[in-house]
């Protein structure tokens, strides 16, 4: 079996640790470990003997629970399986225009999405000197950062790379982006945002990214992971989703809520778009199931208040466990993982994790701009990141 190209691959870990996918302690995910919810799990119970029926095509149960959720039109919102599914719809969408710009490191999916209907990439670094700076100021603070709108037009105005329809990474080129790309070229193109992004951790504010949507024709804005900040600190869209025609909103409910495996995430954008996202669609993608958990999942404040009291303090004990362990450079980040620069060969520190310790964690050879110094993990319960900490330690003690 190659090199998975995302976190979670147990049967792949397993295979190279030598036990079952069950053993592995896996930080490569990022995934709540507080979850599933118990109310999620007698949900989908009690729903066992309606699998003998369809699911209902307009997930009416779970679009009013997201509208009342989010305060918005259920017409606004449409579910998926997983965030995944919606993001290929996006790539269709995003193969009509000119070019699509991404922040890189970037999530692989968004390349597969978009290289499957054959759309236009031009790549902006977002690590350079300035991130390293930022980051290097951010160290020593017990928060992260929220990034302003400078520092989102700074990376949009630097050199970016320019990828070639159907050619693979490795021949993309570099180019300079000409003087008035912002007037023209990318008021045809569309821009991929992840916020928090992974896998750096990085949370770009509000009005940062509303400053780019008067520039693209697109702005889509993968909040995967916002459900880790808090209402009074998160950076969402959706409040403002109904004023821009040109924003779309994917989210997912697999990392918060646990359920990767059922697949569950939502798309919020403007009705006209999503109609047309369901004729092109299967036309039950959702799972009676996946629909159910949904509902019980956004009715759970109590899961919701123990996930956001859990998370700042776990995080902070993983970071600075981390920051104590010669060689690694953790940055701090504002989502429930943690992106770490490394002095030694993250694919050398991974096997011997692996293969010494049963833990898996998310070595970076996915993002061509990270490459082996870098991995990512996921924040888990105190005692998993002691375990981890504490095999770091001993790999490094060793060497
Ligand atoms: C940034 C980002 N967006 C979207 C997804 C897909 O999530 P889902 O499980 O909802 O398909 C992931 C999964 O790792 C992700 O990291």
């Amino acid at each position: 079996m190659g090199k998975p190209a995302h976190g979670g691959n147990l049967v792949w870990a397993s295979a190279l640790a030598g036990c079952p996918p069950s053993a592995i302690l896996d930080f490569s995910a990022s995934i709540s470990p507080l979850g599933p919810p118990q109310s999620v799990l007698t949900a989908i119970q009690s729903q066992l003997g309606n699998l003998r029926h369809y699911p209902d095509p307009n997930y009416s149960d779970l679009r009013n629970a997201l509208s009342h959720f989010h305060n918005l039109p259920s017409e606004w919102i449409l579910p998926g399986n997983g965030s995944a599914e919606l993001l290929s719809l996006v790539g269709r969408e995003l193969s009509q225009l000119e070019a699509t710009v991404l922040l890189t490191p970037a999530f692989g999916d968004y390349y597969r999405a978009l290289a499957a209907y054959n759309a236009k990439v031009l790549e902006f670094p977002l690590i350079s000197a300035d991130f390293k700076v930022m980051i290097a100021n951010s160290v020593n603070s017990a928060d992260f950062k929220v990034l302003s709108s400078e520092f989102l037009n700074k990376i949009m105005t630097q050199q970016c790379h320019f990828a070639q329809r159907g050619q693979p990474s490795e021949v993309w080129c570099s180019m300079h982006l000409p003087a008035n790309f912002s007037e023209s070229a990318s008021g045809l193109s569309a821009l991929i945002l992840n916020n928090p992004h992974n896998p750096t951790g990085m949370l770009f504010s509000r009005e940062a990214i509303l400053s780019c949507l008067d520039k693209f024709a697109l702005v889509v804005v993968d909040e995967a992971f916002m459900d880790f900040l808090p209402p009074t600190q998160d950076q969402s869209l959706i409040e403002v989703v109904q004023d821009y025609p040109n924003l779309i909103v994917l989210r997912s409910l697999t990392k918060f809520y646990s359920i990767p495996g059922l697949r569950l995430g939502y798309a919020v954008a403007h009705p006209d778009r999503l109609l047309r996202y369901i004729a092109w669609r299967d036309p039950w993608s959702v799972n009676t199931l996946a629909s159910v958990a949904g509902v019980a999942a956004l009715k759970d404040k109590q899961f919701q208040a123990s996930t956001w009291e859990w998370l700042p303090k776990a995080r902070q004990q993983l970071f600075e466990g981390l920051s104590q362990i010669t060689g690694l450079q953790p940055f701090l980040g504002a989502a429930n993982f943690l992106l770490v620069e490394s002095k030694y060969s993250c694919v050398e520190l991974q096997q011997r994790l692996l293969k010494n310790y049963q833990i898996l964690i998310r070595d970076c050879q996915s993002f061509p701009q990270l490459g082996d110094r870098f991995f990512r993990v996921a924040v888990r319960t105190e005692l998993d990141n002691m375990r981890l900490l504490t095999a770091l330690k001993e790999i490094r003690d060793r060497s």
